[in-house]
């Protein structure tokens, strides 16, 4: 078997997946996220360490799987978290989560010293709140004493692995979130951290993602129940292990990853970043590729919060019936007309990156009237977030990447409703796979590849397939894109109000 683990926002989700490909289990265990002010998000990454280790532990227990039994384990996590540690390698502070959005001074800052157009020709990318080098200057900026004590920066999962196997080490497509990878050639950046005051001694050894990085140590091997000694490839975060997990190896194949976040994926074959960088230029978790992506802050996000404050009495039925309060969602959101009667949503709840870089941006019902129900404003959620994912899909297809197939997944690639409104708003067709584990899955293919010897998109075309097609239907393509060019038109007029 081979484990895989993925270390979420809200939890960690443990998978063991069979020489042949076939999920055997699943655990997840939650941890707590800290707000401490509005627009921050921390964790304390030894609830990560406690969370991962009983996750495992409990998986192990309910599979029947032995220890001895797991010949590999991958590593797949939340990206650009920033977590820094002393010389004895003890926290220093909660981690600064990749939805933090405090540091748009220093984004400015960053752009300025660096230069914007050199730190995209020595990064392939642009200083956005969410990523990591921006989380560091705070650091120095608000937190000085701190700042003179931290000795190693990480990325979160890899401080799972330091717990695992005492060894430091990220993979370059994590690493690509920091901006401080030079991501064109696979290596870390000294200029652009020499420029920020970056000391270079802080960054970990660089890996592919298949690569192993370590073995697990005994007194992790106690905590766990695995076998000492157990490989550790180096994994990808959780965008790229996603990827994999549902086979976005190879030109042509993109996906739409429907999580708290909402990402619109490309495998790139060689390293391209545009100009202005406006999709994230990083490495991909298959060695020596790259991948583009648009990154959109709440998509299921924004589902969530509308399911949270104003379904209860959906959340009632569920709980009653065993079901999931979404599915009651969706059926509702049926019941109105395309394009919500004129309503629209801006999905800007927590500020936005593709394709308005943008902390202060914020969200909206626009153009209700009395005729709206619940129903409406419901469809109205799910267009909006479909809209903003259009908008990223633009940059791909403006960056000259071509696309023969959508491969959907995430919670909300549950929904075949919402599928079908991806088809129809993006205008290609949406497939689904048989694997379902997302990013964990991904990071179990990466360790089978390590371990195997064998190639990623190897493992991936034997044990993924696709099992469900839905194709756009030309009416309602036709109308979506007049709503589309109206949802276009929204943030532009009414940044300067919100902001
Ligand atoms: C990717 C990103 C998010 C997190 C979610 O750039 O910020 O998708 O990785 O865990």
């Amino acid at each position: 078997y081979f484990l895989g683990i993925d270390l979420g926002t809200s939890a960690v989700k443990c998978i063991l997946v069979s020489g042949q490909g076939q999920v055997k289990a699943s655990h997840s265990t939650e941890y707590p996220l800290l707000q401490p002010q509005p627009g921050w998000a921390e964790q304390h990454p030894e609830d990560w360490w406690t969370g991962t280790a009983e996750c495992i532990r409990r998986l192990l227990e309910k599979s029947g799987v032995q220890g001895s039994e797991v010949a590999g384990i991958g590593l797949s996590g939340q990206m650009h978290g920033s977590v820094f540690l002393d010389r004895q390698r003890r926290v220093v502070r909660p981690a600064l989560l990749w939805c933090d959005q405090r540091t748009a001074a220093e984004c400015e800052w960053i752009e300025e010293t660096v230069g914007a157009e050199e730190l995209g020709r020595l990064t392939g990318n642009k200083a956005l709140t969410g990523f990591t080098a921006p989380k560091v200057i705070w650091l120095r900026n608000h937190e000085p004493e701190h700042y003179a004590r931290t000795a190693h920066l990480m990325l979160p999962k890899d401080y799972v692995r330091l717990q695992l196997t005492g060894e430091f080490g990220m993979d370059m497509a994590d690493a690509s979130g920091t901006l401080l990878l030079d991501v064109a050639n696979r290596r870390w950046s000294p200029e652009v951290a020499e420029r920020l005051g970056i000391p270079m001694e802080w960054l970990p050894p660089l890996y592919e993602s298949n690569a192993v990085a370590g073995h697990l140590l005994p007194a992790a091997a106690e905590l766990t129940g695995l076998a000492p000694g157990t490989p550790v490839v180096a994994g990808g975060g959780d965008q790229a292990c996603g990827a994999v997990g549902v086979g976005v190896v190879q030109q042509g194949i993109a996906s739409v990853a429907l999580g708290t976040s909402g990402v619109v994926f490309v495998h790139d074959d060689t390293y391209q970043a545009d100009a202005e960088c406006r999709l994230h230029s990083f490495c991909h978790g298959v060695p020596g590729k790259w991948h583009r992506m648009g990154v959109m802050l709440a998509a299921g996000g924004s589902f969530q919060w509308w399911r949270n404050h104003f379904a209860h009495e959906e959340l009632e039925l569920a709980r009653k019936e065993g079901r999931d309060a979404y599915e009651y969602l969706t059926e509702l959101a049926q019941t109105a007309p395309l394009g919500s009667e004129g309503l629209l949503f801006m999905p800007y709840l927590t500020g936005e990156r593709t394709p308005h870089p943008d902390p202060k941006a914020r969200g909206g019902f626009i153009g209700l009237n009395l005729r709206h129900t619940k129903a409406h404003l419901t469809r109205a959620v799910l267009e909006g977030i479909t809209f903003g994912l259009r908008d990223s899909l633009e940059l791909v297809k403006a960056s000259g990447i071509e696309i023969n197939e959508l491969r959907v997944n995430g919670g909300g690639a549950r929904s075949l409703f919402w599928r079908q409104m991806i088809a129809d708003i993006f205008g290609y067709p949406v497939v689904t796979v048989n694997s379902t584990d997302g990013p964990a899955y991904g990071a179990a293919v990466m360790a089978a590849s390590g371990v195997l010897d064998e190639d990623i998109s190897g493992l991936c075309n034997r044990w993924i397939q696709v099992v469900d097609r839905v194709e756009p239907n030309p009416e309602s393509r036709r109308e979506y894109e007049r709503y589309y060019s109206i949802y276009r038109s929204l943030y532009p007029t009414l940044k300067s109000t919100l902001h």
